[in-house]
């Protein structure tokens, strides 16, 4: 008797186990429904043993039956704690419909323009220039008056410019960038600064009214203009390849005297003139020339013992001839079609 006893309160024990270890499984309203129905319903496991007390004598009747009844309360609590959380999640997953196709990811990439500038920078830092940095929010002192164009000078007329209040601007080129450099240091300078501008422009393939240059300063004793043409012509060969030839045209900018406007071949019809070049057989780069000596005034470096030479570099221009795009509008665009390609 003593052994039936034993053995009975095992038994329940091993339901409890039992029991458990399907409740580890249960992950939605349905399973704790069959569960319930399994170990609580009136064909259930618990109802089974309970109509077994008979078997044993009345003595041991309220000792098996106590256990029962822990066991019946035990489950009963587990379940009804999971049926709650159950409900919660049910709730918050019909809020979507989960069987709806995701959102693909895609893997990010850098932008062609990016892609320029960290070359046009790497090929400039391989052969000494330092990279310099200044604000895009310009005082019309670094903008224009310290690079020799006064108020009223009609060179401001080229430049259309954004006016903020209280003489700032943003800035029409990273020319200022020379001044605030040539302010704080001491030649030799040799530098480039590649950033943003901004200029009044409507937008068409050719124009934005936001773009990017590289401006380039070499401040030291006995500069010439035949290093600046060198430098130029390395820097293009560098990008494009070894056949590139480069042409400088004379033209005039207030901070560089003698200045130059500089092409390079067409890459594509190699001069012959083509749809790139829009027939020209070259492509207009920029600006350069040698520091004009009012500038160096305004800086105190003694013209008469330094020189240096400044240029201009059109980024978008560059990428646009480098990657065939005929449109500068795409650049700024964000459509990951185009984007992709590169
Ligand atoms: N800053 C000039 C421009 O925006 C280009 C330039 C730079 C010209 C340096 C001469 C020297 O067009």
């Amino acid at each position: 008797m003593n052994n039936v006893k034993s053995n009975i309160l095992d038994e329940i024990n091993s339901l409890k186990n039992q029991f458990n270890k399907e409740f580890d499984k249960i992950i939605n309203i349905s399973d704790l429904n069959q569960i319930r129905v399994n170990y609580l319903g009136r064909k259930g496991f618990v109802s089974s043993y309970f109509r077994r007390l008979g078997e044993f004598s009345v003595e041991k009747r309220p000792l098996i039956g106590n256990e029962l009844n822990e066991l019946k309360k035990y489950i009963e609590e587990k379940l009804k704690e999971v049926n709650k959380r159950l409900i919660q999640i049910e709730k918050t997953e019909k809020r979507y419909d989960i069987t709806l196709p995701g959102f693909k990811r895609f893997i990010g990439k850098k932008h062609p323009l990016t892609m320029i500038m960290e070359e046009i920078k790497s090929i400039f830092s391989f052969m000494g220039f330092e990279i310099a940095e200044g604000p895009e929010i310009e005082t019309d002192y670094y903008n224009f008056e310290a690079l020799n164009i006064p108020p009223g000078h009609p060179a401001r007329e080229l430049q259309d410019t954004f006016y903020l209040t209280n003489n700032m601007l943003l800035r029409t080129h990273t020319s200022p960038v020379q001044i605030r450099i040539m302010e704080k240091t001491k030649p030799p300078i040799r530098i480039i600064a590649p950033g943003r501008v901004f200029r009044r422009d409507t937008p068409d393939a050719t124009h934005s009214p936001i773009f990017m240059q590289v401006e380039g300063l070499y401040v030291d004793k006995n500069v010439t203009f035949a290093e600046l043409k060198g430098i130029i012509l390395t820097f293009a060969r560098a990008m494009f390849g070894k056949d590139m030839k480069i042409r400088f045209r004379s033209s005039f900018f207030p901070f560089t005297e003698p200045s130059a406007e500089y092409d390079f071949l067409c890459m594509f019809c190699k001069g012959k003139g083509c749809k790139i070049c829009k027939g020209a057989g070259w492509v207009e780069i920029s600006g350069a020339g040698m520091v004009d000596p009012e500038v160096f005034k305004f800086v105190n470096i003694d013209p008469e013992i330094y020189s240096g030479y400044a240029f201009g570099m059109g980024v978008e221009r560059i990428a646009m001839f480098k990657y065939q795009i005929d449109d500068i509008r795409t650049f700024y665009e964000n459509d990951m079609r185009f984007l992709n390609q590169f």
